[in-house]
């Protein structure tokens, strides 16, 4: 792992590695219980969730362990996968090499629910995710849930406890690289680089995909301690939270 070194791109067993590593405090208390929680509805015996872009697996192994889904994790990233398969395993967790974009062995309408986690913000490719977006929404069995949860474009600049993108004061376009900062459990840092992209940019993702326009989740901590009183993120949401329906 780099210390506040270069910036890493993801697809490395550095990023990786590193990734292992991050502090996931402020994910576990505004992403994960979200997701599950969106999701809830949908969740039974045999149902099939898709963790796009599943990483080191965090996300997978909690659709199983506490949602009771079957889940496949799909991850362009050798690396992630390999972390995963050895730190994430679950019995009805399968993980996968994919390309980013095309996810051609899922017949249309057979899948029950999808999640993407932190993502988007990771590819600078807009064709690519544009195509993504539309497969996930071809795989959806009808009315089945699209969690997408990333980065909150809003927040650039703020300092998070586990987390900084972006340079304060900075003003950010569609496309730009924004420098991002991740707090390790050891309380060094990683350093990367996000894509930025407006909520109206995901949202025409969505639309353009074919998803009814979502409903937008900018969550925070409540000031229930001493420590958190002053912390930015029980003011200022770090990520969002969009849901739609195939
Ligand atoms: C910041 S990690 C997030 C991992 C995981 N979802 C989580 O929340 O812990 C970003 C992941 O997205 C993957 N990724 C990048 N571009 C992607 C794409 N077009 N489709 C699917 N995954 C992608 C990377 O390989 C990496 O594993």
């Amino acid at each position: 792992m780099t210390a506040d070194d270069d910036p890493l791109g993801w697809d490395t067993s550095a990023a990786a590695g590193a990734y292992r590593d991050r502090d996931m405090r402020l994910a576990e208390r505004l992403i994960f219980p979200a997701v599950l929680e969106r999701l809830s509805g949908s969740s039974g015996p045999g149902r099939l969730a898709l963790d796009i872009g599943c990483g080191t697996g965090a996300v997978a192994a909690r659709l199983a362990a506490t949602g009771g889904w079957t889940v496949q994790g799909v991850d362009p990233s050798a690396d992630m996968l390999d972390i995963a398969r050895a730190d994430r395993a679950h019995p009805r967790v399968s993980y996968r090499l994919f390309d980013g974009r095309s996810l051609d062995w899922l017949a249309d309408g057979t899948v029950d629910a999808a999640v993407c986690c932190l993502v988007y913000c990771t590819d600078p490719d807009d064709h690519r995710l544009a195509g993504l977006t539309a497969e996930i929404r071809r795989v959806l069995r009808p009315g089945a849930p699209y969690v997408l949860a990333d980065l909150n474009p809003a927040a650039t600049g703020v300092v998070f406890s586990t987390l900084r993108h972006g340079e304060p004061g900075a003003v950010y376009r569609d496309g730009d690289a924004v420098a991002t900062l991740l707090r390790l459990r050891d309380g060094s840092a990683m350093t990367g680089v996000t894509y930025h992209r407006s909520l109206d940019r995901y949202r025409a993702l969505l639309t353009e995909a074919g998803f009814p326009s979502p409903t937008v989740e900018l969550p925070t901590l409540p000031a229930d301690g001493a420590a958190e009183e002053t912390a930015a993120e029980t003011r200022i949401a770090p990520y969002m939270i969009l849901t739609t329906h195939a």
